[in-house]
């Protein structure tokens, strides 16, 4: 693998070497050290080195206050050389914010009207159902089909609930936490068509789209041709692929549409969140040079996902759904011990901490969700646990 020189390769790291230079993260600190969490969802990899620095630098000289317009600009710079080459596509222009979920309440709460429906595809990020309801907008859950260990949209029922006269908007997320979908353009091609016709707006999460496996390719719903496309509003941020979700930056992809953009422009909400200047410089360096830092980082996932599946293959006490793209893995407890949840079993028996079903879809305690952003040593530690866990059913 082709790597910068001056940039040193990621070194492994034990459970207990992440866990202490982990000292504020939710993630590593919510649990008694003898639990292996695998549930919120960022890496167990430090983030690329040379991005960091270019944070410590800001630091280093102080330049704290209020920023000026260049870090945003160059960070929008960065971003759209790295989507031309991740995805041949042009992003729309940005507003950065400080985060996804923020920019989701902004979104939800500019265009749509209160008491409006919006569609949500179950199972889903659990923030979902809390932005629309907290909104005061009506959660329409639209079930996904879950066929042979993967998930597929219900178009029937997705243009149902879209006909409703209340439905104004669909959140999407693609690649998809936590079914790891990632959506094929038929698929996404449904999608806007329905919203074509019912004249919806799309609110495409896209904040997964750098990690997907090896054999799948990623499509911004803002590369189609339909109207609903330039309607969209596309919301993505370098987080997750570059593990810097504490320094806070994201963006919002703004439509083209000029109505639809002028209505989210002019919303006094746009105004209230911010990227810090820390976010955009590190994020705007990781785009412009850690693509070798993620090519690395995608490799161990992927090797991750193949030591879970094939560990797994061939026995019945659980399933997982086929990844195509996150880091995280959507599982099944087959047989539920009694009066446990899968979240519970595994918590008491395997002592790890997993995401619980019911987060992600309520009424579903045999469901949970694993985390494999992590070294392989402990992905194998993750196995062997569940699997003593088995035995002592
Ligand atoms: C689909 C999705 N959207 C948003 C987020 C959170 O992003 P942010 O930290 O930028 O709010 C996550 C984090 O897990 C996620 O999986």
């Amino acid at each position: 693998m082709s790597r910068h020189s001056d940039q040193p390769a990621l070194q492994p790291e034990s459970i207990a070497a992440v866990r202490s230079r982990r000292a504020h993260s939710v993630k590593w600190q919510r649990y008694p050290v003898d639990i292996v969490p695998t549930w919120v969802a960022d890496m167990d990899f430090p983030p690329p080195q040379r991005a960091l620095e270019s944070g410590i630098e800001l630091l280093r000289n102080g330049d704290t206050g209020y920023p000026s317009s260049d870090l945003a600009a160059k960070y929008e710079a960065a971003y759209r050389e790295w989507s031309l080459q991740s995805f041949g596509t042009q992003p729309h222009p940005l507003r950065t914010v400080a985060d996804v979920v923020a920019a989701l309440r902004i979104v939800v709460m500019a265009l749509t009207d209160p008491g409006a429906g919006v569609i949500v595809l179950t199972p889903s990020y659990p923030p979902f159902f809390s932005v629309v309801k907290d909104a005061q907008r009506q959660l329409v859950q639209v079930p996904m089909r879950r066929v042979d260990q993967s998930y597929t949209i219900d178009t029937d029922l997705l243009a149902k609930a879209a006909e409703d006269q209340q439905t104004q908007a669909i959140i999407l997320c693609n690649p998809q936490n936590p079914t790891g979908r990632v959506f094929t353009k038929t698929e996404l091609a449904d999608i806007a068509q329905i919203a074509d016709r019912e004249g919806l707006t799309v609110i495409a999460d896209e904040i997964h789209q750098d990690l997907v496996n090896r054999n799948f390719t990623h499509i911004p719903f803002t590369s189609l041709d339909n109207e609903s496309a330039s309607r969209a509003v596309v919301l993505s941020s370098p987080s997750k692929s570059f593990n810097i979700a504490g320094l806070k930056v994201a963006h919002i992809e703004l439509p083209t549409d000029r109505a639809q953009r002028a209505r989210l422009e002019t919303s006094p909400l746009l105004a209230l969140s911010q990227a810090t200047p820390i976010g955009l410089i590190v994020g705007a360096q990781a785009y412009e040079t850690e693509r070798d830092w993620l090519d690395e980082v995608r490799d161990i996932i992927d090797d991750n996902f193949a030591v879970v599946q094939k560990s797994f293959a061939g026995q019945d006490l659980v399933s997982f759904t086929h990844r195509e793209g996150t880091y995280l893995l959507w599982g099944h407890l087959n047989q539920l011990p009694a009066g446990q949840s899968a979240y519970e079993f595994l918590l008491d028996r395997a002592r790890i901490g997993v995401g619980p079903g019911e987060d992600y879809l309520p009424g579903s305690p045999e469901f949970f969700r694993l985390n494999l952003a992590a070294w392989p040593s402990t992905v194998t530690a993750l196995v062997e646990r569940i699997n003593d866990a088995f035995g002592t059913l």
